[in-house]
C-alpha cells in the first residue's frame, strides 16, 4: 500500500502541523510504503521569496526528520524534484472542469480573504492530483482541509480513466483523523501560520516560554472552581504534551478551584519543552551536517521518479502522447 502526503514549506511549522500531519505521517510508517514530499510548487502560490522558500524546505525536511521520519524505509523529497509532476497537472487540467475548482475551499477561502488568485491558485488542486497520481497512491493521511482536494483527485482520476482507459490510475482514499483534527491556536482559533497563533516546534526557549505565559485567559480568581476547565486552551493543549494522567490531575485541580491560571501555564510550558526535547536534541545533530538533508531529499527524489516513470509511461500510452 502506498501512503503519501505533502507539507508545503511556507513557513516554521507549529504544534498543529505536528500532530495534524507529522506524528500520524510518521505512526504510519509500519503500515505501508510512505512517500512525503516538501511541496514546493504548490508553496509559490502564495510565497514570493525564493531564499526564504529555500530556507522553509531545508527546515521542514529538517522537521520531518527529527520527529521521526525514517528515511531508510520511507521517502522524503522535494516535489519540484520531480519535475513530471507538472506533465502529469497538464494532462489532468485538460479534465478538469472549471466549475469544480471555481468550487474548492482553499480557493474560495483565499479569493473571500481578498487575495487576488492566480493560475497557480486556482489549479492549485490540479496540482495536487497529479501529486497523488503520478505515485499510484492508495491513502492520502491529511487534515480536513484537504479532503476535498482528495476527492477532486479522485474525481479527476475517475474520469480519466472513463475516458483513456480503466486501469491506468489509481484511485485513492483520504485518512482524516477527528482526535487531532484541530489544534487550537493561542486565542483559541485554529493554530494556523496564517493567524499568527502558533506554537512553533522547534521554537527559542525564552519566547515560547513568554508567548505561553501571555495566553489570555478569564479573570476568575484561583480559588473560584472553573467548571469548564476542559474548555481551558492551556487544558487542551496540555492533554496533547503532558501522560493523560497528568493532564487530568490539572483539569480536575481547575474544575475544584485552587490552581492559578500562572502556574497552570508554567506547567504547560515545562511539559511542551520536555515533549520535544528529545526531537530537539535530534533536529540539532541533523542540522550540524548541512550535507545530510541534501543527500536524503536527493535520494527520495532518485526513489521517487524511479516509482512516477511507469506510471507516466502508462499515462502518456493511453493518451496516445506516446
Ligand atoms: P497552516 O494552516 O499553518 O498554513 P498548512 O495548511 O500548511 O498549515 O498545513 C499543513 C498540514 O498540517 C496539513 O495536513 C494540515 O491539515 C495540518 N494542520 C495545520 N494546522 C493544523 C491544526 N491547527 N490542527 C491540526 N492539523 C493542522
Ligand atoms: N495541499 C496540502 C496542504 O496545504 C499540501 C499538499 C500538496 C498535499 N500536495 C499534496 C497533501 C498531496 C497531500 C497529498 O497541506
Amino acid at each position: 500500500m502506498r501512503i503519501l502526503t505533502g507539507i508545503q514549506p511556507s513557513g516554521q511549522l507549529h504544534i498543529g502541523n505536528y500532530f495534524g500531519a507529522i506524528k500520524p505521517a510518521v505512526d504510519l510508517q509500519p503500515r505501508g510504503d510512505c512517500t512525503y514530499f516538501i511541496a514546493d510548487y504548490h508553496s509559490m502560490t502564495s510565497l514570493f521569496d525564493g531564499a526564504a522558500r529555500r530556507q522553509y524546505t531545508r527546515d521542514v525536511a529538517l522537521d520531518w526528520l527529527a520527529c521521526g521520519l525514517d528515511p531508510q524505509k520511507s521517502l522524503l523529497f522535494r516535489q519540484s524534484d520531480v519535475p513530471e509532476v507538472c506533465e502529469l497537472m497538464w494532462i489532468l487540467g485538460t479534465l478538469a472542469p472549471m466549475g469544480l475548482l471555481e468550487r474548492a475551499h482553499s480557493y474560495k477561502d483565499k479569493t473571500a480573504r481578498g487575495i487576488s488568485p492566480n493560475v497557480g491558485l486556482f489549479a492549485y488542486p490540479v496540482l495536487m492530483a497529479a501529486d497523488i497520481l503520478l505515485y499510484d497512491t492508495n491513502l492520502v493521511p491529511v487534515g480536513r482541509d484537504q479532503k476535498q482536494h482528495v476527492e477532486i483527485t479522485r474525481d479527476l482520476a475517475i474520469k480519466f480513466n472513463l475516458a483513456y482507459g480503466a486501469d491506468t490510475l489509481v484511485i485513492p482514499e483520504s485518512e482524516i483523523r477527528d482526535e487531532t483534527a484541530v489544534v487550537p491556536g493561542l486565542d483559541g482559533q485554529k493554530m494556523s501560520k496564517s493567524y499568527g497563533n502558533t506554537l512553533e516546534i522547534f521554537g527559542e526557549e525564552k519566547p515560547t516560554r513568554k508567548k505561553i505565559m501571555s495566553i489570555v485567559m478569564d479573570s476568575r480568581t484561583p480559588a473560584e472552581p472553573k467548571p469548564d476547565a476542559d474548555k481551558n486552551l492551556a487544558i487542551q493543549l496540555l492533554k496533547l504534551v503532558a501522560p493523560a494522567d497528568v493532564a487530568a490531575d490539572y483539569e480536575n485541580r481547575l474544575r475544584a478551584g485552587g490552581l492559578g491560571y500562572g502556574d497552570l501555564k508554567k506547567a504547560l510550558f515545562e511539559h511542551y519543552w520536555n515533549f520535544f526535547a528529545p526531537y530537539r536534541a535530534r533536529r540539532a545533530e541533523l542540522a550540524a551536517d548541512a550535507a545530510y538533508v541534501e543527500s536524503v531529499l536527493k535520494d527520495g527524489a532518485a526513489r521517487a521518479r524511479a516509482i512516477a516513470a511507469p506510471v507516466l509511461a502508462r499515462v502518456r500510452k493511453a493518451t496516445g502522447l506516446a
